[in-house]
């Protein structure tokens, strides 16, 4: 394997996946389990936990704050050091990648009695928090940011956060999640009301956590907490990971695999309706619920696919699946048009550009669009593509290396870690060709 920052993938065409597979924990559901572990009364024990550079930058998060977590790379203990036991920190806290882990701690520093500094890597440092710190400031907390309203964010402590009723001025899951840990700590009653759904994790464990939650349509309510009550969690393979072998069970032919356990919340299974309407072949078994989340597991069989124009009201319950999907579209009969999506562009890459310039560079007909893409079925030619140090950008070439007419090169992969650790093995196992250059 290339060293950090050097790392590669080679990709051959030919293979196709079979199997019983199992994809690493959800990265969304990671976060969120230690971060309501580390604040809640009593010990926290999770199985199933994401071993991915983002939930551990989260985990040395609250360990720099003073809570004791254990990781044995299976089962993590969190001890509870309840609402108001976070300590300050004694350097900044760097969040490397990881959106999920700044927008929610910044909703959870906000409300702490002392002073917090978040940084991140250099694509983190990029993207955009405004977002979250302007309705935190309506709440009364006092945020500092660099002027383009990126990180470093300074949080000063000692704040009583006021409760706000809000409306999302877009969907995203890690706003509302902000308000909603920020809302723990406010005085009265915190209202979000959202457009559009987004995933519902953190009302799930909220609730899992003992702290009342009120859905009513597109409205959220909660009120102050008095305490969250530890609990254990199982969390389910993630949906995200799972999204790359449905793609490359799909488009190889003779594929037929089962990967089990994914969590199919129905505010993150959009793709599932995404790939049928394109004439895929998925069907999800043994449906049960663990951990307060739907569970199943998903049985691919190969199929070929049509162009479609993808609903808008689906963007945002598949939103880290497009990469992914538009692979598939580019291995589709006919068009496929993306819209209202333009929240790809500030990803951990401009996911929309990123894309494209792979695509291009692969033999593939595209065009962007301010808020999505126009895209040719066609052949994957092969040759080499830049991810952007993003890792979905980087496992989705990697599926379509699986269909190309030669090797598909994919540059900048180290991020894959990020997300799903021992991607490269598990995709070998499942039957795709390839490896590290
Ligand atoms: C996430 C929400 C989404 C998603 C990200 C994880 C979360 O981001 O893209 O990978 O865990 O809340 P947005 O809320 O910015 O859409």
């Amino acid at each position: 394997m290339s060293s950090k920052n050097h790392c590669r993938f080679r990709v051959t065409s030919g293979g196709l996946i079979s199997g019983r597979i199992t994809v690493p924990g959800d990265k969304s559901i990671s976060h969120r389990a230690l971060m309501l572990g580390a604040i809640a009364e009593g010990e926290t024990k999770i199985q199933g936990f994401l071993q991915g550079e983002d939930t551990l930058a989260t985990a040395k998060a609250f360990q720099q704050m003073g809570v004791d977590i254990e990781n044995d790379g299976n089962l993590v203990r969190i001890q509870g050091v309840g609402l108001k036991g976070l300590c300050q920190s004694n350097r900044p806290i760097d969040l490397g990648n990881s959106g999920t882990s700044v927008r929610l701690m910044t909703g959870l520093l906000s409300a702490q009695s002392f002073d917090s500094e978040l940084i991140g890597d250099k694509s983190l440092m990029t993207r955009p928090m405004l977002r979250v710190i302007e309705p935190l400031r309506t709440m009364n907390a006092e945020i500092q940011c660099s002027d383009r309203g990126t990180l470093p964010i300074h949080i000063t402590g000692g704040r009583q956060l006021k409760a706000i009723e809000y409306v999302l001025p877009v969907a995203s899951a890690q706003l509302k999640s902000c308000l909603l840990l920020a809302g723990l700590y406010a005085e009265g009653t915190t209202t979000i009301i959202e457009p559009q759904a987004t995933r519902d994790h953190t009302e799930r464990m909220f609730k899992a956590f003992s702290h009342p939650v009120i859905r009513e349509e597109n409205k959220i309510t909660i009120n102050k907490a008095n305490r969250l009550v530890a609990t254990d969690m199982n969390i389910p393979a993630d949906f995200s990971s799972a999204a790359f072998f449905i793609v490359a069970a799909t488009i190889t032919p003779g594929s037929d695999v089962v990967i089990g356990n994914v969590g199919v919340n129905p505010t993150r299974d959009a793709m599932l309706k995404i790939m049928t309407l394109m004439g895929a072949d998925i069907e999800l078994l043994n449906e049960r619920e663990q951990s307060g989340e739907p569970v199943a597991d998903i049985h691919i069989k190969s199929s070929p696919l049509q162009g479609i124009n993808i609903p808008e009201e689906l963007v945002p319950i598949a939103i880290d699946e497009f990469p992914v999907i538009l692979v598939a579209a580019a291995n589709a009969q006919g068009t496929t048009r993306l819209s209202g999506a333009a929240e790809l562009r500030v990803k951990e890459s401009d996911r929309i550009q990123s894309l494209l310039d792979g695509f291009i560079a692969t033999g593939i007909k595209a065009e962007a669009t301010d808020d999505g893409m126009i895209i040719e079925g066609g052949r994957f030619q092969g040759g080499e593509i830049n991810s952007h140090g993003d890792h979905r950008i980087a496992m989705a070439f990697a599926v379509a290396g699986m269909v190309s007419a030669e090797n598909m090169v994919i540059n900048d992969c180290d991020n894959v870690a990020t997300s799903f650790p021992g991607f490269v093995e598990l995709a070998k196992q499942a039957g795709m060709d390839i490896d590290y250059v």
